[in-house]
């Protein structure tokens, strides 16, 4: 399975802007020890480790440009947070190269350091205990930012997220929504050119994940900062990107205009069924989609959008229905199919 050429199209505007990141060949392999089962492998194993690699990155390499905002998407344990972690001078690689805004990250020099944020969903960045502003106030050391910039960037960036009346309350007391943008107030105190994103908005409400969506698009329009975000929701990618790579198993498999995923994300929906009575039989179904994770008295049906409102219509004529959604296809389903089709065109 060979990765697809970048497919620039579309894309006209970011293609005479200079590059913002350059990624060739990287690579990240994890020595990881292997225990294994049983008393005497244990005891032997305290002599003897035995290790096995887990290549996490396994050769990508890819360009954007400054000012483009691209999505990073994969399923779980493709290497997209490993990937941002190299971006970031976090991790070293294994081999490769990749330069971000003309910087080596991993060599962590500090000009390059004041000139990119990483924002991590899953961990917490600001102090616990206290109150955001002072988290904000060690931000403004750590990056010397001048007095009068670093009030003119908190007002602006608490008046866009709203949550001005929140900056001394202590971070544990406010909800997950209030604090994931608390967070992004701290990685952008410092007017970062770059601004790598790793699930910004995971475990979010909608609403909460909206106006994070919001936010992104607004500040970087302004600002046409580069952005790199990876996320497993569509909607956020849908709402911010027009590009999108696909990262699976440490290579890329995709690169190129958002359109040619969400067209086939946008082809099928799937409607949830929860049945009053007896499940009908599948061959009875199948007649209007696909049956799949059937849990009785719930089964999914995927059907092809245009049907949709004839195919509820009917169902709900012919059938006892207790409750019934509509929704979009999962986007780890959609990416599978673009990798079989990826298989398919290199056959
Ligand atoms: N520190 C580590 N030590 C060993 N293996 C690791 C380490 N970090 C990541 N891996 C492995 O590398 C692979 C890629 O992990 P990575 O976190 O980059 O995936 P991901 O694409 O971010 O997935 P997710 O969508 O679940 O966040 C996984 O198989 C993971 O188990
Ligand atoms: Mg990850």
């Amino acid at each position: 399975m060979s990765p697809l050429p970048p497919n620039m199209l579309g894309m006209s505007n970011a293609v005479e802007s200079p590059i913002a990141i350059d990624v060739r060949n990287l690579t990240k392999v994890y020595r990881v020890f292997q225990k294994r089962e049983g008393l005497w492998a244990s005891m032997t194993s305290l002599f003897r480790r035995e290790y096995k690699t887990v290549t996490a990155v396994g050769g990508v390499s890819f360009t954007i440009r400054q000012g483009e905002m691209v999505a990073f998407l994969g399923p779980n344990g493709a290497g997209k947070t490993t990937t941002l972690k190299l971006l970031s001078g976090l991790i070293y690689p294994t081999s490769g190269e990749a330069t971000a805004l003309g910087y080596t990250p991993w060599n962590r020099e500090l000009p390059y350091r004041r000139r990119f944020s990483l924002v991590m969903g899953q961990k917490n960045q600001l102090w616990w205990d206290l109150p955001a502003q002072e988290s904000f106030r060690l931000h403004q050391a750590i990056y010397r930012i001048e007095a009068d910039a670093f009030q003119r960037r908190l007002d602006e960036l608490t008046d866009l997220l709203e949550v001005r009346k929140l900056v001394g309350q202590p971070v544990r007391e406010l909800s997950l929504g209030e604090r994931m943008r608390m967070e992004l107030i701290a990685a952008l105190l410092h007017s970062p050119d770059l601004l790598l994103l790793d699930e910004p908005t995971i475990g979010l409400d909608v609403v909460s994940q909206r106006k994070v969506q919001e936010f992104l698009k607004h500040y970087q329009r302004e600002r046409q900062i580069t952005v790199l975000l990876t996320s497993h929701y569509m909607k956020d990618v849908e709402a911010l990107c027009d590009r999108a790579i696909i990262i699976n198993q440490g290579l890329i498999r995709h690169d190129g205009p958002l359109e040619t995923i969400v067209d086939q994300f946008s082809h099928h929906k799937v409607i949830e069924l929860q049945f009053a009575g007896e499940l009908p039989t599948s061959a009875e179904l199948e007649h209007f989609g696909t049956v799949f994770d059937i849990k009785s008295p719930r089964l999914k049906l995927r059907v092809p959008r245009a049907e949709i409102p004839q195919t509820l219509s009917t169902l709900l004529s012919r059938y006892e229905i207790e409750d019934v959604s509509v929704q979009d296809r999962p986007l780890e389903e959609v990416i599978a199919e673009v990798f079989q089709q990826d298989s398919n065109v290199s056959r």
